[in-house]
């Protein structure tokens, strides 16, 4: 399956632009959503289940591969996507209002690099439209694995009022999440990643980790798990300073990471547009940064690895560095449907006790 897609069908939608090739993957999941009994069978065929679920904040997560924030921005497909064999979803990232994102192009394929570059700008129906509608999925189907949801600052709202924009989408989002991402890390939204920052990273994870009890609470539920998306552009100095503040408030766990905005000088003559790097590149970067948070926290904070994951040698590289989980984006594009399944498979003896 994985040589028929690459030998056919990667051939054609690669001949179209990014998002358009994007936009029909998109369409093309949707309408296979529809036919449940199709998407049953295919469930039963590619999960990948480790023998025993991965425990990791109160969780259980059938296998170790995940789709990353970005595919799923509207919560359109997600309910599909067990069916290609990923173990968890994260949809988003959804911003309080609803926004356009930049102007077109904005994704960027680099075949001989196996990267993308993009500059999305969150473009999504924002927080209110995104909740209607899972609402109106959870009626239709019971989740058969764990769904987070990505939040991130809208473009027009200052920084200074990131908070209250965060929490708005928190607020709306929360009832259909098995957890939360916050997401300060897009290099694509002007002045976002300075929320890394320990006063204004104080200041958001506090207000929403508050929220989060005190919502919790007047349910009677456990709290949700909340965690926080990274870039991979921090100094080690600046990870230590997150790590703090993360520690200090008690976050669940973190992802790490977004994609980048350095080119290194193999691939800065070729790469030249603007915006996020992800793919192959930005493997080692990544696992760098994974392996420092995990030496860092002494492995007590749970890590999801996102960066660069093509293959099982790459996967088992992020396991290596100390993630519990990966997240795959951009190795989805150039692998194809089944390459969450391959991977899964790859990591499972991980998790089953055969290593
Ligand atoms: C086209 C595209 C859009 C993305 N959009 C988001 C987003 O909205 N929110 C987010 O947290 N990450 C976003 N990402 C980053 C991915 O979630 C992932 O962290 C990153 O691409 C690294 O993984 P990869 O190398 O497997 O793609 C996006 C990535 C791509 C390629």
């Amino acid at each position: 399956m994985g040589v028929f897609y690459k030998r056919l069908l990667r051939p054609l939608l690669f001949l179209q632009e990014p998002e358009k090739a994007h936009d029909y993957g998109v369409a093309f999941l949707a309408a296979l959503g529809r036919l449940n009994r199709v998407c049953r069978i295919m469930e039963s065929w590619n999960q990948v289940s480790s023998g025993r679920p991965i425990e990791l904040f109160g969780l259980r997560f059938p296998n170790a591969v995940g789709l990353a924030a970005g595919m799923d921005k509207n919560a359109r497909i997600w309910r599909v996507l067990p069916a290609l064999g990923f173990g968890h979803v994260e949809v988003g990232t959804v911003t309080a209002q609803r926004q356009p994102g930049n102007p077109s192009p904005r994704i960027f394929r680099y075949p001989e690099f196996e990267a993308l570059v993009n500059r999305m700008g969150f473009n999504n129906d924002g927080a209110e439209a995104v909740a209607k509608r899972l609402k109106l999925q959870q009626k239709q189907k019971r989740r058969s694995i764990p769904l987070g949801i990505n939040i991130g600052k809208t473009k027009v709202v200052p920084l200074d009022k990131a908070v209250d924009d965060y929490l708005f989408s928190f607020q709306h989002l929360a009832p259909y999440a098995d957890y939360i991402t916050i997401n300060v890390s897009s290099p694509n939204t002007p002045g976002l990643r300075e929320l890394h920052a320990k006063e204004h990273l104080s200041e958001l994870l506090g207000t929403l980790y508050t929220a989060n009890r005190s919502r919790a609470k007047k349910l009677g539920q456990p709290p949700i798990p909340l965690l926080l998306k990274i870039s991979p552009d921090l100094s080690f100095a600046q990870v230590d300073q997150v790590l703090e503040v993360m520690t200090d408030i008690g976050l669940d766990g973190i992802i790490a990471t977004n994609t980048t905005v350095e080119r290194s000088p193999r691939i800065a003559s070729t790469i030249v547009e603007s915006g996020g790097l992800s793919g192959r590149p930005l493997h080692a970067r990544s696992a760098h940064v994974i392996n420092y948070i995990y030496r860092a926290t002494g492995g007590r904070l749970p890590i999801i690895g996102s960066g660069g994951i093509h293959d099982a040698a790459s996967a088992g590289a992020t396991m290596d560095a100390g993630a519990s989980l990966v997240q795959v984006y951009t190795g989805f594009i150039y692998e194809g449907p089944f390459f969450p399944r391959d991977i899964a498979w790859a990591l499972a003896p991980r998790h089953s006790g055969w290593l």
